[in-house]
């Protein structure tokens, strides 16, 4: 999988994209990050890619000339059916799991970064397909969200992470938190891992972490709980 970033910043979304798991599924050839730069783009003398808005108000906003021409350069590049393009904005639907799995099955997409006040709306109309938020919260920037949403999509991509399991096993995949869990030693701080997970008997583990999985979500996540049990009717024996 292709994602290609139009940001302010390259560097910003390398250095932190290029790290660690994801650094490594790129060097494994599972997945490609570029990031190329709006600055590029300008016609302006002095490379300047913001002006004032019509009507006043606080701020700069981005213009729309060199947005539009780093995306067709970058769009006739990769010469595919209409790459998808995700303008990342506190104004979008709020980015889930459930986004991400979508976005994970397609081969290329296009993540455009905003700064200052945001990005004159013309061009948006143009070249944006999804409008996507990170949270009900406003950040400098796209680049952050950018990378918290090409992290949450990556990871889902065949290969990159080392067992396939656990991207199935975690939390929000089966709309539930996950479990506990618990490594050596067998004691510490006089807290001793659950007697059940050292029986190596599968089918009590199994049931252990689904009742745990259910309370964690009830306790700390009462909306994905309700949901839950509404797609889940039969609700398992409580002990
Ligand atoms: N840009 C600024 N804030 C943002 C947010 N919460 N989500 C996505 N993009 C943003």
């Amino acid at each position: 999988m292709y994602f290609h970033i139009m940001t302010l910043f390259p560097e910003m979304v390398l250095g932190g994209l290029r790290t660690s798991i994801i650094g490594r599924a790129e060097e494994k050839g599972c997945i490609s990050i570029e990031a190329v730069n709006i600055r590029d783009y300008t016609t302006d003398k002095h490379k300047k890619v913001d002006d004032y808005t019509y009507g006043g108000g606080a701020g700069m906003l981005m213009q729309a000339q060199p947005v539009y021409d780093c995306w067709r350069a970058l769009d006739e590049r990769i010469a595919g059916q209409k790459t998808r393009v995700i303008y990342v904005t506190p104004q979008g639907e709020v980015f889930s799991q459930k986004k991400a799995a979508e976005l994970s099955m397609e081969e290329d997409l296009i993540f455009l970064c905003g700064h200052y006040e945001g990005i004159d709306e013309r061009v948006l109309d143009e070249i944006v397909t999804d409008y996507i938020s990170i949270g009900d919260y406003v950040l400098t920037g796209g680049e952050l969200p950018a990378m918290v949403m090409i992290d949450a999509i990556a990871r889902l991509v065949p290969g990159v992470l080392n067992n396939g399991e656990s991207a199935q096993t975690e939390s929000h995949a089966d709309g539930l938190l996950e479990y506990p869990q618990y490594s050596r030693p067998e004691v510490w701080h006089e807290k001793r891992v659950p007697d059940v997970l050292l029986s190596g008997h599968h089918a009590n583990i199994e049931k252990w972490r689904l009742e745990q999985a259910l309370e964690r979500t009830r306790e700390r996540r009462p909306d994905m709980y309700e949901a839950y049990i509404r797609e889940h009717p039969v609700k398992p024996s409580k002990k």
